[in-house]
């Protein structure tokens, strides 16, 4: 059903339907074979993996048809990476170093596959990797669900002032004698509004669909399915609306020029006082000096954030001292599972554009 979301062309089939919205072709196996024909040592591709903590599952898929060549510092070494890139036909870039010209020109002009393993490609300069012609993977969707699953987590803490009252535990500050104490914003009956509306932001519905939520309202550039908006009683409505009529308002589009800095004061003072904002896209989206402003003086209710600008985040930061900020150290996509699933896919893209066919799922 998620195939359907994310307008895979290939009707996939094979192994791994336990990847949600993605299994695998028959023509992958078929490029598979081809290259064992070609290459009688069956190594006759090199692929570099820059980081040790890829999940094996990823590896072991290359190593069927490739050498493997790995960088091993954590943090990533700079140094080592441009090293060992020199000469290789593929690089599965696991973590989020800069991909730019300084690292294609140190793997070399025989360089003909990249796949990160992440779905946000902007520490990324994609027009130079076009301009190389060098085919570019990612791994979106794979982490849809546990990015929503966060998201639904964030949402409930941040409208239920789940930090502040951890707080008041910790200072001993019970004040349960007050009837009002700690109340929260109710999700039933709410307004869902949505800054992007892809595969996440969908992954996010459904679950709030759980919730009795009342509506959801959604900003993107073009309008989703019919069938889409139906299924979630959703409408496209422009920026300004969505500020001013969602009591939730999730930020689940990928961060560009027209994107970054959008949810500045301005933005901000056209929402409701109740609002709660959810962030688990890229931090840079909002302006952040702007957000502790407006959640400093009650402007808006509270936020719940999976993502800062920067990060990692200072432990001193300003936005840490808000009792209605929950903050968490960008883990959307971090269970075993969905890593271990963006590793396959990333070593499928890695594979498949070395044997010269479509990516799974091409970043262009
Ligand atoms: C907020 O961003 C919008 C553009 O998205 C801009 O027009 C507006 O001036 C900005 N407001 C502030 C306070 O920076």
């Amino acid at each position: 059903m998620l195939n359907r979301f994310i307008g895979l062309s290939a009707a996939i089939v094979g192994r791994s339907s336990r990847i949600s919205g993605f299994a695998f072709s028959p023509l992958l196996k078929a490029g598979n074979q081809n290259q064992n024909r070609t290459m009688s040592a069956g190594k006759a591709f090199k692929v570099l993996v820059t980081h040790p903590e890829v999940p094996q599952e990823g590896i072991d898929l290359l190593k069927e048809n490739c050498e493997i060549i790995q960088v091993q510092s954590v943090p990533t070494n700079r140094a080592e990476l441009l090293e060992k890139i020199r000469g290789v036909d593929g690089v599965l870039w696991g973590g989020h170093q800069p991909l730019n010209a300084e690292a294609l020109d140190a793997a070399g002009p025989q360089l003909k596959s990249i796949s990160t393993m992440s779905a946000g490609i902007d520490y990324v300069d994609v027009p130079e990797v076009k301009r190389r012609k060098i085919p570019l993977g990612h791994t979106p969707t794979v982490l849809n669900t546990a990015v929503a699953d966060l998201a639904v987590g964030l949402l409930i803490a941040a409208s239920r002032r789940f930090h502040e009252g951890r707080k008041k535990i910790d200072n001993d500050q019970w004040e349960n004698y007050h009837l009002n104490w700690l109340l929260g914003q109710d999700i039933r009956d709410s307004t869902v509004g949505f800054y992007g509306f892809g595969g996440i932001g969908q992954a996010i519905a459904k679950r709030l669909s759980g919730f009795d939520i009342d509506k959801v309202l959604y900003t993107t550039r073009r309008r989703v399915h019919k069938e889409i908006e139906e299924e979630f009683n959703a409408k496209k409505v422009d920026f300004d609306t969505l500020l001013a009529e969602s009591d939730f308002i999730v930020i689940a589009s990928p961060l560009t020029k027209d994107t970054q800095g959008v949810f500045n004061a301005t933005a901000f003072n056209k929402m409701k006082q109740t609002a709660v904002l959810i962030n688990i896209a890229r931090g840079k989206i909002v302006n952040q000096d702007d957000l502790y402003e407006a959640l400093k003086s009650n402007r808006i209710f509270s936020a719940g954030l999976d993502v800062t600008d920067p990060e990692p985040l200072s432990p001193t930061d300003k936005l840490l001292t808000l009792d209605n900020a929950v903050v968490l150290p960008h883990i959307g996509s971090a269970t075993k599972r969905t890593r271990a699933d963006m590793s396959t896919i990333a070593a499928h893209n890695v594979l498949r554009g070395l044997a010269g066919e479509p990516m799974l799922s091409p970043a262009y």
